[in-house]
Formats: structure tokens, sequence, C-alpha cells
């Protein structure tokens, strides 16, 4: 059967989308924000530190457009404030197109330095934030028969990882299970559901010592640490309409060490 729809370049173009970017002042969630706006979407961000969200609006409209860019400082795991942002959305644009559930807090460490409110904070922010920001989107994009919605995830929920806590592998892992089963969930719909599981992204220079960059980088086939942009890449395909038979899937963005 003959595939309808766009051909060539525009299988990626975005141009009069909107999409949501969680955590999207910063890392990976910055490079996410950035590469949506090249392909011409709209791109809302969200996360909780106001200013430092509000200097990479600025920074993001000075190339893109102050139409094309807003900052609304969000804490993902409170339903009230994602009800607040998505109406702030709608009021701007009356419509979304990608939800990119990227904000998280990264937690190291074993399991007797995780206490339950540090255990609830991280699931909050990483599951029950996606959950919240979906569950809210959803609506918005049935409305009008079309949505992506994709789930930053990581390696370690497929794997453990390789110094990630219980509690951030664990939501990581609860998050590929979230999708695919929200993914059956909203296939009706003509909502796409799929996750992004990174490895080990250069995402923030001064996490590594020089020593440990160098014994993680052993441990990676491919030699080095992905960047932001290598993640928000998938990120595009995902959201573009190149991958408008794809729900329910996990693509890796790890060099290679999932099979390790
Ligand atoms: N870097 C990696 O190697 C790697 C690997 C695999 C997966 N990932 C995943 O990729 C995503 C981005 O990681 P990153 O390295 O870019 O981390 P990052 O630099 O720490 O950025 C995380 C972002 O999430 C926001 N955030 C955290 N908690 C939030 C909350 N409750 N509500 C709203 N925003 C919140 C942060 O802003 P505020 O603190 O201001 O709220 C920040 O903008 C995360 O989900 C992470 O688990 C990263």
């Amino acid at each position: 059967m003959e595939c309808p729809g766009p051909r060539g370049a525009a299988l990626l173009d975005l141009t009069g989308q909107v999409a949501l970017v969680t955590g999207g002042g910063r890392g990976i969630g910055r490079a996410v924000a950035e590469v949506l706006l090249e392909a011409g979407a709209s791109v809302v961000i969200a996360s909780r530190g106001a200013a430092a969200l509000a200097a990479a609006a600025e920074a993001l409209a000075a190339t893109h457009g102050d139409q094309r860019v807003l900052a609304v400082p969000t804490d993902v795991a409170d339903e009230a404030a994602v009800a607040a942002l998505l109406a702030q959305l709608v009021a701007r644009h009356g419509q979304l197109d990608v939800l990119v559930n990227n904000a998280g807090l990264i937690h190291f460490g074993p399991i007797d330095q995780i206490t339950p409110a540090s255990w609830q904070a991280v699931l909050a922010a990483n599951l029950t934030g996606a959950y919240l920001c979906a569950r809210a989107a959803a609506p918005l994009m049935q409305q009008r028969r079309h949505g992506r919605i994709i789930n930053i995830a990581s390696v370690s929920g497929h794997t453990g990882g390789i110094s990630a806590g219980v509690d951030y592998a664990a939501s990581k892992g609860g998050m590929l299970a979230f999708t695919k089963t929200l993914a059956r969930d909203l296939a009706g719909s003509g909502i796409t559901v799929n996750a992004i599981a990174p490895g080990q992204i250069d995402a923030d220079p001064l996490l590594l010592s020089a020593e440990a960059r160098q014994r993680v980088e052993q441990l990676i086939p491919l030699g080095r640490l992905g960047t932001p942009r290598e993640v928000a890449h998938a990120v595009l395909f995902l959201a573009s309409p190149m991958a408008s038979y794809i729900t329910g899937a996990t693509i890796d963005v790890n060099g290679g060490i999932l099979k390790r």
C-alpha cells in the first residue's frame, strides 16, 4: 500500500505544530527544545527554577522569535501546576501536538542512602510527572486526533545502569512500562506514545571527573558519551511524520552500552 503523507525534507518539518518539553531549560531538554524549534515547531518549556527557565527561553527566543517560545515555571509532580501549564499553553497556542516528558531527577547511590522522602521525590518527578502531563495533554490531542507523546527514560530502566540509584532505575523502568500501556490506551485516538532510553549523555560537563569520564567511556562501545542533541534527534524523529507507524516502542540512544 502506498504510504500517504509528506516526502523528502517535509518528513522532518514540524511547522505549525506545538510542542511541550518538560525540563526544557537545560541539558537534554534544552537540546530537544532547540531541535524542535529548528524543525519549525513552537515550543513551551516547563521546569521548577523560574529564573533559569526564563533565561533559557530568552536565549531560544533570540534565535527563533518570541512568539514561538513560552516558558512556564512548573513542578510536573504537582497536578494543579500541570493544569495551569496546559491552560497557559492553550491560551497561547490553542493546540498541543507533541509532549516530551523529559523532566527528571537523576539520582545515584546505594539503597541505604535513599530515604523514603528522596524515593518519593524521584518517583514523583520522573514518573508521576510524566503521568500527570500525559493525562492533561491527551484530551487536547484527542480533540484533533493527532499527537505524539515521547518519554525520556534511561538505559537504567532496562539494565539497572552502571551507577543509578534504585529509585532512579525503578522510575525509568516504570517509564518504559508506562509508555507501552499508554500507547495501547491512546492508539485509537491517533496518538503515538514512545520512549527514548539514553545511555550516558554529556548533559552536564561538571558531573564527571576526568577519571570517572574515562572509566565510563571504556564501558561504551562507541567510546564516548552521547550529546544532548543526539537524544534530541531521536525525539525529532518520533515527533515527525517519519514515525507515523511507531508506537509503544523504545529507541536506545546509548552508544551500544545496552549490549554489555
Ligand atoms: N544525562 C544523562 O546521561 C541521562 C541519561 C539517561 C536519561 N536521562 C534523562 O534525561 C532527562 C534529562 O536529563 P538531563 O541530563 O538533561 O538532566 P538535568 O540537566 O538535571 O535536567 C533535568 C531537567 O528537569 C527539570 N526538573 C526536575 N524535576 C522537575 C520537576 N519536578 N518539575 C519540573 N521540572 C523538573 C530540571 O529543572 P528544575 O530543577 O529547575 O526543575 C531540569 O530542567 C531526565 O529525565 C534524565 O533522567 C539523562
